[in-house]
């Protein structure tokens, strides 16, 4: 039997309602809009087209939305003096800085020097380390994007198995701290696979619930996947061009093939990506609740 198809679009129009509805409260009342500035640093394609997808959702959910696009030559200096004033800056409340960086600018400096009250990437030692207690602090985005989903799909993360594929600071590593936490929508006994796992299906076969974040396309096929699974596809990779231009996308999974076998699976597109994006805004409006004291 097929999958059923978790829809990141669904939840995250859901999500999207409550923020509206959040946003439309802290206006009427304080007279405020939550404020988001994106930093691009060059032209990197895929980098242009996500921190437009968040620009485009962040007008559209009311926001104060700023895009603060830099010539791939800035220096790092200028970089970090450019995060200062919107660290100063009152109606800013969230700084994202898209990564990969070109390779002149230390990634981390830049990440240490956004306030970790304006981190809504989730990414500054701070947040990562509260993260990592349990402690209230921005989630990075696409982990808490998931858990959002498992936890909206009903899929019941106690006591299962889960198994991560991929080690990344922004996916890997998060997600698989978080799924085990105490926690709603954690509990899981987990396993992180990467590049040096041997048999890497010995592990996946295992998995109630897989996560691939592994950065190349297909590379979970469905003779790695156990019967009943739930999968979670964080892969966005480009294939190909429509002959009008359009990026042709897939995910990290071999969706065709797994969704025969899972109980349920998210689309690429549409699975976690909408998801993301959605968790920005969501901690976006909690900076700014956190700088007006609600
Ligand atoms: N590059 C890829 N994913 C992300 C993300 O979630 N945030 C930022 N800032 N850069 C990214």
């Amino acid at each position: 039997m097929s999958a059923k198809i978790i829809s990141g679009t669904q939840i995250a129009e859901q999500i999207r309602n409550e923020i509206k509805a959040e946003v439309s409260v802290m206006k009427e009342r304080h007279g405020v809009v939550p404020g988001l500035v994106t930093i691009l640093v060059g032209e990197n394609p895929a980098s242009v087209s996500y921190v437009k997808a968040k620009q485009a959702v962040a007008h559209k959910l009311g926001f104060n939305s700023i895009q603060d696009s830099q010539p791939e030559d800035i220096s790092e200096d200028q970089l970090l003096a450019l995060i200062e004033k919107y660290n100063q800056d009152p109606l800013v409340h969230g700084i994202l800085v898209q990564l990969p960086l070109p390779r002149h600018i230390d990634e981390g400096k830049v990440l240490y020097a956004i306030n970790p009250g304006k981190d809504v990437d989730g990414f500054h030692p701070v947040n990562v380390g509260k993260m990592v207690i349990g402690e209230p602090c921005f989630l990075p985005c696409t982990p808490y994007g998931i858990l959002e989903m498992l936890i909206r799909s009903g899929v019941e993360t106690s006591g299962a198995e889960v198994v991560v594929v991929g080690r990344s600071n922004i996916v890997g590593k998060p997600i698989a701290n978080l799924l085990f936490q105490k926690r709603e929508g954690g509990n899981a006994t987990v396993t992180i696979c990467h590049t040096r796992t041997r048999d890497m299906a010995s592990h996946t076969l295992k998995a109630d619930i897989l996560i691939v974040a592994a950065g190349h396309p297909r590379v979970i096929t469905a003779d790695m996947v156990k019967e009943g699974a739930v999968v979670i596809d964080v892969g966005i990779n480009r294939i190909g061009k429509t002959p009008e231009g359009k990026a042709i996308l897939c995910g990290d999974v071999d969706f065709d093939g797994v969704k025969e076998k899972a109980s349920a699976i998210t689309p690429v597109p549409g699975g976690v990506g909408p998801m993301t994006i959605t968790m920005l805004m969501k901690n976006t409006v909690q900076a700014a609740k956190q700088a007006l004291s609600l």
